[in-house]
């Protein structure tokens, strides 16, 4: 065959465009198939002039690859025929992708309805507060190291604003709004300005806790604050209270749970002392009443505020708040069956 007619072969194989699935398996079968012109091309090499033999075997290839080149480019074709094909009902239904809640979620939320069982009702504040609502009115003297500003970010602009460092503020919200009896709590993100490590980092969650009634005692805190580990962590869980300090509580407390891990035998993760801290509470102060236009000579009340990571990891066992913060899917994944 003279080079011509090749090289038309050529521009025909190379112009060719299919417009569907049928036109291109018609190509296919025209030029590859087993009477197809480049197979029968390719029978005719051993009748080559030994001379000619070498080129007209690389032409025959070069034409065979640009037919296949033209089954590569439009294969899409055929896989579109195929999602128009009608569905075997009878194929087993593909695994469906779930998301899951994240674990800080699901733990806040398992929070919320533990104290939603004893008439605890949700309040919610602003994440970015003013000082009144995150230091002045929970009773913190205006040079208290708290407010410096290794611990807070400001907002540049406006010193009196800054990321709320508790989430404390809403009790403020709540009780100047409000008056008792007061029972509720508030779930939220707070900021601090702290170096982000396996322990630490610059947001986090906490869930704060407010009673205000007549006659509310720090044994009413007690019993509030068992009932909530019993329902979080089992029955057989031990508490223990540590006198603290807090400005807006008198007296303050420290509540320690036995630990989950090692069930108080003592291990790196309780530091080998058998307890982990969990939360903060006390009696409201005075002070704060007051500053709430709460009458201090009438009421009374306990608050309390947890650390929801914290009990993420206790819960689930792990050992890097960073984890939770990363969106890792392979780890997110592991919750899809969490509640
Ligand atoms: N706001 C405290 C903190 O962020 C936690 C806390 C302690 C909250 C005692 C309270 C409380 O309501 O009574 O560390």
């Amino acid at each position: 065959m003279d080079s011509g007619s090749i090289n038309k072969i050529l521009g025909n194989i190379r112009s060719f465009i299919p417009a569907n699935a049928a036109e291109l398996e018609h190509f296919r079968i025209n030029y590859l198939g087993k009477k197809g012109i480049i197979t029968n091309l390719f029978a005719e090499l051993k009748n080559a002039a030994p001379g000619q033999r070498k080129e007209f075997g690389r032409v025959l290839n070069e034409l065979k690859s640009s037919a296949e080149n033209i089954l590569l480019q439009f294969s899409h074709l055929g896989e579109e025929k195929d999602k128009s094909a009608p569905d075997d009902l009878t194929l087993p239904a593909e695994p469906l992708q779930i998301g899951s809640l994240h674990p800080v979620s699901i733990t806040r939320q398992k929070i919320v309805d533990i104290f939603a069982r004893i008439g605890f009702t949700v309040s919610e504040g602003p994440e970015i507060e003013d000082d009144w609502h995150n230091f002045s009115a929970l009773n913190f003297p205006p040079n208290h190291p708290a407010r410096e500003m290794q611990d807070t970010f400001f907002v540049e602009k406006n010193p009196d604003l800054a990321l709320r460092t508790h989430t404390s503020s809403v009790q403020v919200r709540v009780m100047e709004n409000t008056q008792p009896p007061i029972r509720t709590i508030s779930p939220g993100r707070v900021y601090r300005n702290e170096a982000i490590s396996a322990r630490a980092h610059c947001f986090f969650h906490q869930v704060e806790g407010l009673y205000i009634d007549e006659k509310v005692s720090f044994a009413d805190l007690k019993q509030t604050l068992y009932y909530f580990v019993h329902e979080m962590f089992g029955t057989e869980t031990q508490t223990r209270f540590r006198p603290s300090y807090f400005p807006f509580t008198e007296p303050s407390a420290e509540m320690d749970i036995s630990c989950l891990i090692c069930k108080g035998a003592g291990c790196a993760v309780c530091k080998h002392t058998g307890w982990v801290e969990i939360l903060g509470c006390g009696m409201v102060h005075p002070n704060v009443l007051d500053n709430c236009k709460i009458n201090s000579s009438k009421f009374t009340g306990f608050a309390f505020g947890m650390g929801i990571e914290r009990i993420v990891m206790l819960k689930y066992g792990i050992n890097d708040i960073r984890i939770l913060f990363e969106n890792d899917k392979r780890f997110l994944q592991q919750f899809v069956s969490a509640t």
